[in-house]
């Protein structure tokens, strides 16, 4: 048996969405409810309800989103490609991302930018939202993509952006407003600040009904409704151009503008 160059071949690790920490914490308290459930069967006088309820209420809210990251993680972003046509007028532009992760979306639109343009990401590189998140991480994979001459990849938050103001052309923001509470506001008006008059944000934010199959309720906890992203995206000074519905993902690709 020979072990050829080609076997030895790094490739890129894009992870999954959402860590280890998180599934095993839903499987752990989704066993305890099993658990509830079965000594039920073993408890009298009114227990043995408590012990149900307590149970199935256990079981639907933690087994089942456990099982149901369990298996995205496996296949729900896999093959995703993002191609972004707009991008293709701008020929020397200052690109940023907002919340890259592992790059599985900054690196194919890095790919896609011409050679002038310079696409920085920037992350606070969490780990119970990717699992395999980290800055070596995101530079590897753009090493091994071939995109390191056209990226920069550093730390930093969303929410107090390392750059000066106007410094961009287009912004990206993709599947990281879900995980900011309530600084959403304070996000979407760092972006705008960092962002040339009527500079374009793309956006994207995972659809909320189509997230309960695999999360249960807590898909309506964490993802908010399409009308609620127009209504931060106008109320922080954008003006929607353009919106759709990608796989997962509402989209909208927004203007900012210059009186708010
Ligand atoms: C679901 S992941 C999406 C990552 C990437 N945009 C993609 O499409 O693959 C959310 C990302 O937001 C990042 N994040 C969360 N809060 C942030 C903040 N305040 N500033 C910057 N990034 C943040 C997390 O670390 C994580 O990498």
């Amino acid at each position: 048996m020979s072990l050829t160059s080609e076997n030895n071949k790094e490739k890129p690790e894009y992870g999954y969405y959402v860590g280890y920490r998180v599934i095993t914490t839903c499987f752990v308290l989704g066993a305890v409810g099993l658990i509830f459930l079965v000594s039920g069967f073993f408890v009298k006088y009114y227990l043995d309800i408590v012990f149900w309820v307590a149970g199935i209420l256990l079981l639907i809210l933690f087994l089942w989103p456990a099982f149901g990251m369990f298996y995205t993680k496996r296949s729900m972003y896999r093959d995703e490609k993002l191609r972004l046509d707009f991008l293709d007028k701008f020929e020397e532009a200052q690109i940023l991302d907002c919340g890259c992760g592992s790059g599985r979306h900054a690196i194919p639109l890095a790919k896609q930018i011409h050679k002038g343009s310079l696409l920085t990401g920037i992350d606070i590189y969490d780990t119970n939202s990717i699992s395999v998140n980290s800055l070596e991480r995101i530079q590897t994979n753009a090493m091994l993509e071939g995109v390191s001459d056209k990226t920069r990849f550093m730390v930093g938050s969303i929410t107090d952006i390392p750059f000066d103001n106007e410094a961009f052309d287009v912004v990206t923001c993709m599947g990281v407003m879900h995980e900011l509470g309530r600084f959403k506001s304070k996000a979407f008006r760092e972006i705008g600040r960092v962002l040339k008059p009527h500079g374009l944000l793309y956006f994207r934010e995972l659809k909320r009904w189509s997230m309960v199959p695999f999360i249960g309720i807590f898909a309506l906890i964490a993802f908010k409704s399409k009308k609620y992203w127009e209504r931060e995206l106008k109320n922080n000074g954008f003006e929607i151009v353009q919106k759709g519905k990608s796989g997962n993902y509402y989209e909208f690709l927004a203007r900012r503008l210059t009186e708010v």
